[in-house]
């Protein structure tokens, strides 16, 4: 029987629990193994959480780590602190964990990362990217030796389904931002959606899979979409374009160089028809020409999705994408044990 703990109980971990209980036996059937929530920490001994039928809930940390067991935790709390020390402490310890948590990653992912593989264990964090487009565990498999030059898309649900409801429906700014809030697409601090930070720090780790180095950040310039101005939207119309954050990364001289920024996109290019709470992930590549992911990208349901997709993921899982710079050296170096004829 495998014992999960949970860190955070908002939409996300919430949206884990729920997606538990709606789906218990097909997950089990994939882990070979039963499963039971052992634990939930939380900050607020004030909200009511007695209709929950499994998992003891705390707000004490040191009750949480030190009073129960786990085979795997879900990190679902945001922020950097105290949700790095948690994690750390976890990894530390060989117990995997699987995060949401963008900021975290974007900013601490290299220790963090550093620190699962000495513990030999698996840091999940499919939820982080685009919500329930399943990019960053295929970047890390599926796409393991193909060659990314440039990674583009729509990033953040939030800012996506305002300007679809703002521009199409001719809604308030206001009005359309505590819609999302109320829907659960929006960070708690919603800044992190409309300064386009929350699109910034999964661009940082797009760019980290694709090209397989973490960006000096100061090479990825952010502008929200509160630069937008309504001739922005009249001029698009009359170009025939749409008004979209785009997040936009590539590899110039081995540096990563980038930019998340309202932009025109041109009326037949698929990120022009990416509507609401969407997001859209378009890779380029020699081999591949572009690769196009499409689907929804925030709310509970959507994340939670990613979370339990590495949870079933987390035992297969055999190692991270090779660098571009040691591809390259290992195909120069390399006497083949194996010959494709
Ligand atoms: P949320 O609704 O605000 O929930 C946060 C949860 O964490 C709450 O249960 C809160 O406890 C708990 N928490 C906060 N600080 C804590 C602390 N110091 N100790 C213990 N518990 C603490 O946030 P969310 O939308 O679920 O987002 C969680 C994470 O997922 C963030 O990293 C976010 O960026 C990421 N994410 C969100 C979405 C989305 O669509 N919402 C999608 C992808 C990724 P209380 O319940 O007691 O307040
Ligand atoms: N606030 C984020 C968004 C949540 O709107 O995209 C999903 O990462």
């Amino acid at each position: 029987m495998l014992k999960i703990g949970i860190l955070g109980f908002g939409t996300v971990g919430k949206g884990v629990y729920d997606r538990f209980h709606r789906t218990r036996e097909t997950i089990e059937r994939q882990l070979g193994e039963s499963f039971k929530i052992e634990a939930i920490l939380v900050k607020d001994r004030q909200k009511d959480r007695a209709s929950l039928e499994e998992g003891f809930v705390t707000t004490d940390w040191e009750e949480f780590k030190n009073h129960h067991s786990y085979d795997i935790v879900f990190e679902a709390i945001g922020g950097i602190e105290p949700a790095y020390s948690y994690t750390n402490h976890f990894l530390t310890q060989g117990t995997p964990v699987i995060s949401a948590n963008k900021k975290l990653i974007a900013s601490r992912g290299e220790e963090l990362d550093a620190c699962a593989q000495a513990g030999g264990t698996f840091y999940g964090y499919e939820a982080a990217v685009a919500g329930a487009i399943p990019i960053i565990n295929a970047l890390r498999a599926t796409l393991s030796t193909t060659s990314i030059d440039r990674v583009r898309g729509i990033l953040n649900g939030t800012t996506n389904y305002m300007l679809t409801e703002m521009i199409q429906k001719e809604r308030s700014f206001a009005d359309v931002l505590l819609e999302a809030q109320q829907l659960g697409y929006a960070e708690s601090d919603p800044t992190d959606d409309i300064e386009s930070y929350d699109a910034w720090y999964k661009l940082i780790i797009l760019s980290r899979l694709c090209f397989g180095k973490w960006a000096d950040t100061e090479q990825i310039t952010r502008y929200g979409v509160s630069e937008i101005e309504n001739w922005h939207v009249e001029v698009a119309n009359e170009l025939g374009c749409q008004v979209k954050l785009i997040g936009d990364a590539k590899l110039e001289d081995g540096e990563v160089r980038g930019i998340v920024s309202p932009a025109f996109v041109a009326g037949d290019e698929l990120l022009a028809s990416i509507n609401g709470v969407v997001n859209a992930v378009v890779l380029y590549g020699e081999d591949i020409d572009q690769l196009s992911f499409a689907g929804p990208g925030a709310g509970g349901a959507a994340t939670a999705n990613s979370m339990v997709e590495d949870f079933i993921l987390h035992s297969r899982y055999d190692g991270d994408r090779v660098v571009a710079e040691e591809q390259h050296e290992a195909k120069e170096e390399s006497s083949y044990s194996m010959v494709f004829v």
